[in-house]
């Protein structure tokens, strides 16, 4: 299916790594122009415009949007995948202290609002757009595993609708993706602080911990690939989608039915 992205331009936000490189990866298979903007390099080549940006900074992403349009042209997509969790496990939330907030949501909901202040009079100049953000199914559960990471999700889900209801008159459109269990950095980070929690004897390996997670919760009893994640964002930005706004979208195996 040609998704009619050719002539376009999209940045991705936290584009080097996981679900965000993947997403840069389908804009450029699509043959659009990407530029990726993340507080690291790229994980691996890739035929994109990339430039040091970290969302915490509004004037960082202004520089950014001064330097991809000069460079690539009128952006018309935007995918903000970067976020953080707090790096401990969460559960029950009397185990972290209100400081152990404070960075995720700096990131994870500062970092978003920094994101639509910034790009919305770019996008509106054009008269046509998407924003995509990639939540997560933690925003909808309640997730115990890491509360701060879980409260920023639902907010990213809540304030996307209303970028949806306020941008719609002006044809740009606005929905939130929320993967369930992916193979990446940020997952393994999940791992990791649970794992260091156990008991010598109940530790398990990666795969292991992912596998009785994944058996328990996702009734299609599979991993989400970081690509399962970028065919949907890429969908929603083509005008297949024209007719898609204000969504919160699960590409999460059946976890939240
Ligand atoms: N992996 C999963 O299982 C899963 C599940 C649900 C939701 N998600 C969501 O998917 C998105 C992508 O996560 P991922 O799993 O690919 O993780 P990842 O760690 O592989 O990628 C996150 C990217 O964000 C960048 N980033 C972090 N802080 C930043 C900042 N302040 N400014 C700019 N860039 C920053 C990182 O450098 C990294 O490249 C996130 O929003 C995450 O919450 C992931």
């Amino acid at each position: 299916m040609d998704l009619g992205l050719s002539s376009s331009i999209a940045v991705i936000i936290g584009g080097s790594s996981g679900i965000g490189l993947a997403c840069a990866r389908q804009f450029l298979a699509e043959h659009a122009q990407v530029a990726i903007w993340d507080i690291q390099p790229p994980a691996s080549d890739i035929n994109a415009l990339y430039l040091p940006v970290d969302i915490t900074s509004l004037a960082d992403l202004q520089t950014a949007l001064e330097t991809t349009a000069t460079q690539l042209g009128p952006i018309q997509h935007v995918v903000n995948a970067a976020a953080v969790g707090s790096g401990k496990f969460g559960s029950p939330f009397t185990s972290l202290t209100p400081r152990d907030w404070h960075r995720v949501l700096e990131v994870n909901i500062q970092g978003m609002t920094n994101v639509a202040h910034a790009l919305t009079p770019h996008i509106l100049h054009q008269s046509t757009g998407t924003f995509t953000f990639i939540a997560s199914v933690a925003g909808q559960i309640g997730s115990p595993t890491d509360p701060p990471y879980s409260a920023s999700k639902a907010a990213n889900i809540n304030f996307a609708k209303v970028m949806a209801k306020d941008l719609a008159a002006h044809n740009i459109r606005v929905n939130t993706v929320c993967p369930g269990m992916v193979k990446t950095p940020l997952n393994q980070a999940v791992w990791r602080s649970w794992n260091e929690r156990q008991p010598p004897d109940q530790q398990l390996e990666y795969d292991d911990w992912a596998q009785q997670k994944i058996a328990a919760l996702v009734p299609l009893n599979r991993w989400q690939s970081a690509d399962d994640i970028a065919h949907m964002v890429v969908f929603l930005a083509s005008e297949k989608a024209a007719q898609i706004t204000g969504q919160t979208i699960n590409v999460d195996g059946g976890y939240v039915i």
